[in-house]
């Protein structure tokens, strides 16, 4: 079977990674891919973004299975697209997907179907935004509803940033459509946890724990990132915090489906926080999580090709997921100044050394080949991930393996899984 896989981070390369394993895998093209996805396969020159350029690829090439890595291609309604034209897609339709490119849509349904999640309003008239403010403690967190690259959420300490978010996304339409519409809502304070679960409209198939961070520096200090490494498993997820997330999330959240007749068949990628008051749930992903992807894949012992497939086709329930036994970390190396401006093109040495070791696995995320050259290409450039017995030793190999790579600029979090280190 051709697989096609669309996107171009350190997921992607996962994605492709795992899905090469498949014994029913031929071929393995990614549209449009990075200097890791084309090792495993064919790098295709069409963006996400063009759906009909992709569904005419996929019915050509004759591609037996799609997998649909970004969240906006997913809200901009690919699935719905392929699935018109007979071809086998994995991941939510336009509809699905609005549980993330719409938070005001996921608080409803949460709010509706009894998931924890904070008291919030919703609002598209900025005067009536202010007013909801005076009536809230702060901190106070305002979310753009829609997709707007993992920045369209503000946390104001008080009154006059709160009036600043509201002026900028509302009035001065920062996040352009995305922010039409805002949730305002409490502030939480706990721990994060990144849950998955294989979803197939009826059944969920829950993965294990990971644990994302999110923050730019060491000590969660600095500006959100898109991820600057996660590990799995993560003792916050505790077997009580997993029933709690089974009961009080999954399982209402496919009942919620059946009762509102919706259709959802992915990836659920719930963001928790687990406050003193139980978990509560921050939003909802509709997609795999970068860099969780590349912690959990090397876990996963099932065929890939086999629970999509099963996803599909609504039969998730007679498909069991196993697990290596072991613990995964992975260590995203980014480019100098990520978040902020960063500069391109720096020469990229190591990865075959940190290779060497067995247990390494290097995903690639921003990176482009130039002949015999391997360049930086984006923001988060490598995700390095090594598996152990345990989570400390799968640190140390990470660790070992970052050490013996290099590029101009290179910077990463020293910190990664350290929390997943205790119990
Ligand atoms: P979201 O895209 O909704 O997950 O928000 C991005 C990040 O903002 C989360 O990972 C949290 O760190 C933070 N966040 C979102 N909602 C809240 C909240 N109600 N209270 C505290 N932090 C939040
Ligand atoms: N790990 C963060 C995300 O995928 O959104």
């Amino acid at each position: 079977m051709k697989i096609l896989v669309l996107g171009s981070g350190g997921r992607e390369h996962a994605l492709c990674w795992k899905l090469r394993q498949s014994p029913r895998v031929t071929d393995i093209f990614c549209a449009p891919g990075n200097a890791g996805t084309e090792s495993l396969g064919r790098n295709v020159p069409i963006p996400v973004t063009d759906i009909d350029a992709l569904a005419a690829f996929a019915a050509g090439e004759g591609i037996g299975l799609t997998v649909v890595g970004p969240d906006d291609a997913l809200a901009a309604g690919i699935v719905d697209t392929f699935q018109r034209r007979g071809l086998r897609v994995f991941g939510p339709s336009k509809e699905g997907a609005r549980f993330e490119s719409s938070k005001a849509f996921a608080k409803r349904f949460m709010e509706r179907h009894g998931i924890p999640t904070a008291r919030f309003g919703e609002f598209t008239d900025s005067a009536e935004a202010h007013l909801f403010c005076q009536k809230m403690q702060y901190p106070v967190v305002i979310k753009a509803d829609g997709l707007a690259l993992g920045k369209g959420v503000i946390i104001a300490q008080n009154a006059e940033q709160a009036a600043m978010a509201i002026y900028r996304i509302m009035d001065q339409c920062q996040f352009g459509e995305a922010g039409r519409r805002i949730v305002i809502e409490e502030f939480l304070t706990g721990e994060e946890c990144s849950i998955h679960a294989m979803v197939d409209g009826r059944s969920f198939a829950m993965f294990p724990g990971a644990q994302d961070h999110k923050r730019a520096f060491d000590g969660d200090q600095g500006l959100n990132t898109g991820g600057m490494g996660a590990y799995s498993p993560a003792p916050i997820l505790t077997p009580e915090l997993e029933r709690q997330v089974r009961e009080q999330v999954l399982e209402p959240f496919v009942r919620g489906l059946e009762a509102d007749r919706l259709a959802f068949k992915g990836l659920l990628y719930p963001g928790i926080m687990v406050t003193p008051h139980g978990l509560k749930v921050l939003e909802f992903n509709c997609r795999f999580g970068d860099p969780e992807t590349q912690a959990f894949l090397p876990r996963l012992k099932t065929d890939l090709v086999e629970v999509m497939d099963a996803v599909i086709d609504g039969r998730l329930a007679d498909c069991a997921l196993e697990w290596r036994d072991e613990a995964a970390v992975c260590v995203v190396m980014a480019s100098g100044g990520y978040p902020g401006a960063y500069e391109k093109g720096k020469d990229i040495r190591g990865i075959e050394a940190a290779e060497s070791d067995s247990a390494v696995t290097v995903f690639q995320a921003g990176t482009r080949r130039l002949e015999t050259r391997l360049l930086t290409a984006g923001g988060r450039v490598l995700g390095v991930t090594a598996m152990g017995p345990d989570v400390r030793a799968a640190r140390a190999k990470a660790y070992a393996a970052v050490e013996k790579i290099d590029f101009e600029g290179a910077h990463y979090r020293r910190d990664i899984a350290a929390k997943g280190l205790r119990g």
